[in-house]
């Protein structure tokens, strides 16, 4: 078991990575705590929740969204939870984005943590306090930054999760090493098939590494101030474009937009070529990219409503080489010219 703390500003949030998650009542608060969770992984683990009043929400992205904060707002209340209050989010990223965010403005916000239950939110989602619901077809447009006190990873749950889902988990695992850690990125590259059969030994090592990196940026950059955070969206310009469009999951979305990035930084000298075809290589080894069909046109539409829009100008996240990213401010047509020119004019 290896504990990571996250330490900002005064606030300490730890990770516990290949924790028993039926320990979990010991890091709960005597009483006056309700569990949040979503259909699947309530039928799967709900037998062995604590003990407490349980709402679930139905499994996937779409629950994300404001009818769903307010039914849950209401069980809450009915439940009788008060300021001292406490959420546990059982669940994978969708869960975990949905519990931190009502808990964080249930009462003007009361006491929450998690039990992370995909590969998706333990190697990302569940860590680094942001919390948010969609608005529309707008992803992640209501949120905020607030950490969750606990968060466990027990990697004996990710045996129950289904095919899809794992491999889906594995482009923010890519994702993290791109940008952060080149030897994480040959480690997986030395290890495919490993990953692909969920060999438990590795797969502890593998979360403990991407959470310690991802510990070690929001440190740094909680609130996407200093811009070092923002380098954890590589992929995630085009990557949520392609969620909104398709409805395609999570991780294959980043994944196909991690390839355009690659492709992106490639042309425009951040990474050779050699190591953008590397990159998307790795990617296929895990079927992770799929045939997405979003034309130029509705890739244009869209990025003009990303988050990371300053005017019309974008944040968008260069890689290279592995191991290292950076922001570049561009225009929103600059990006679209270099995808037309060197991806698809389609
Ligand atoms: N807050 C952040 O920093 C952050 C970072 C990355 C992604 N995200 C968000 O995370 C979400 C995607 O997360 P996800 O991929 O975990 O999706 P998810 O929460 O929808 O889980 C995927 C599916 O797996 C099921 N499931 C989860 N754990 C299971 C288990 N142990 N056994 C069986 N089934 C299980 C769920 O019921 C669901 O059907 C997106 O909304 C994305 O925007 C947030």
């Amino acid at each position: 078991m290896e504990r990571i703390t996250l330490n900002i500003e005064n606030r300490k949030s730890e990770v516990y990575i290949g924790k028993d998650w039926k320990t979990v009542n010991e890091l709960l608060p005597a009483g006056g705590y309700i569990i949040i969770t979503d259909e699947n992984v309530r039928n799967i683990y709900g037998k062995d929740f604590p003990v407490c009043p349980v709402i679930s929400v139905k499994p996937g992205e779409e629950s994300k969204n404001l009818n769903t904060l307010g039914r849950l707002a209401q069980g809450l209340l009915g439940a009788g939870i008060d300021r001292s209050g406490f959420v546990l989010g059982i669940g994978g990223g969708v869960v975990c984005d949905i519990a931190g965010f009502l808990a964080s403005v249930y009462m003007r916000g009361i006491r929450f943590g998690f039990v992370s239950t995909s590969l998706l939110s333990q190697v990302d989602a569940s860590v680094g306090g942001k919390n948010a619901v969609n608005v529309e077809k707008v992803k992640n447009i209501l949120g905020c930054f607030r950490q969750p006190e606990f968060v466990i990873c027990d990697q004996k749950m990710l045996k129950t999760l289904p095919e899809d889902e794992y491999i889906s988990g594995l482009a923010e695992l890519i994702k993290t090493a791109v940008i952060l850690d080149a030897e994480l990125f040959s480690l997986i590259g030395q290890n495919v098939n490993r990953i692909k059969n969920a060999d438990p030994g590795l797969l502890e090592d593998l979360i403990a590494k991407a959470v310690r990196l991802k510990a070690s940026v929001v440190t740094e950059d909680e609130r996407e101030i200093t811009g070092k955070r923002m380098i954890l969206n590589f992929g995630h310009t085009f990557g949520h474009v392609i969620e909104t469009v398709t409805g395609m999951k999570h991780g294959f979305a980043v994944a196909c937009g991690m390839a355009i990035a690659c492709d992106i930084s490639s042309a425009t000298g951040y990474m050779s070529t050699a190591e953008s075809e590397r990159i998307k290589s790795l990617l296929n080894d895990f079927g992770l990219l799929k045939k997405h069909g979003v034309t130029a046109g509705q890739f244009g539409k869209m990025l003009l409503t990303d988050k990371k829009k300053e005017g019309s100008r974008i944040n968008f996240v260069m890689a290279g080489p592995v191991g290292r990213a950076e922001v570049v401010k561009m225009e929103a047509d600059e990006i679209l010219k270099i995808y037309r020119s060197v991806i698809s004019s389609e």
